[in-house]
């Protein structure tokens, strides 16, 4: 099934996600053709875990540490986060990367540490405007995945940092180049698409082939948008 995560970063309150859900969830998103995924800030995963059942979407974390537990303050690990049921982490976003500087190897150690507690990782890669511009796309994603190629089950977001808010993507060739490169370094991963995804965008997107799912940012915020966009996904 097509895979959608909703990915809301450091964005919305207990009572707010309260608000969002009552009204996403009266618009009748078809979630009996897309699998999908909240990925809300850490304070709203205990909300939102007494609401999968009668909603029929799963939880994703947007970030873990590597350890179990002890004396990391501030951190959370993937044990706690299976408590509240994660069935899946983001890894590696690059705001992740950029703001607080993880590195490749810190993020293989995050995935190892979410599959080793039965999650599955969704690793995010992609090329910065100027790899782009340079035509290095394949090279950087190559590199990023070298830490990962015996992962298994593993999600590969391929996220071009410059699409990311921009509302600009690259054509759906580039994609499909991009994707290939993925599935050939990782076979057994599933491939998705983030950076500037939206009902303007969906057209070029759907070209892509193969494609997995798709990784949402700024729509996935505004509930009736993020509805009639999941619509028009299920019906393509
Ligand atoms: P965007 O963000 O959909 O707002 O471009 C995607 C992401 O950062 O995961």
């Amino acid at each position: 099934m097509f895979s959608v995560v909703a990915n809301w970063k450091m964005n919305l309150s207990i009572s707010e996600a309260r608000a969002y859900l009552e009204l996403f969830f009266a618009h009748h998103p078809p979630l009996d053709k897309i699998e999908l995924l909240m990925a809300p800030p850490f304070t709203v995963l205990p909300y939102l875990s007494t609401m999968i059942h009668q909603n029929r979407f799963k939880i994703a974390s947007q970030n873990v540490y590597w350890e179990s537990k002890g004396a990391f303050t501030g951190e959370i690990s993937p044990p706690m986060l299976r408590d509240l049921s994660c069935t899946h982490v983001i890894v590696g976003h690059s705001e992740r990367r950029q703001y607080f500087l993880e590195s490749n190897e810190q993020v293989a150690n995050k995935a190892r540490a979410v599959l080793h507690a039965g999650m599955i990782p969704i690793v995010c890669v992609g090329e910065d405007m100027l790899a782009y511009k340079e035509g290095r796309t394949e090279q950087i994603i190559k590199s990023q995945l070298a830490l990962f190629k015996e992962f298994e089950p593993v999600w590969i977001a391929y996220e071009p940092l410059w699409s990311i808010g921009s509302g600009h993507i690259p054509s759906s060739q580039e994609i499909a180049k991009a994707n290939h490169t993925i599935k050939a370094e990782l076979p057994q991963c599933r491939v998705l698409y983030g950076g500037s995804v939206s009902s303007q965008t969906l057209p070029e997107l759907m070209k892509v082939k193969p494609l997995d799912g798709f990784l949402v940012g700024g729509l996935s915020l505004k509930p009736l948008e993020f509805c009639t966009f999941l619509q028009e996904l299920a019906s393509t």
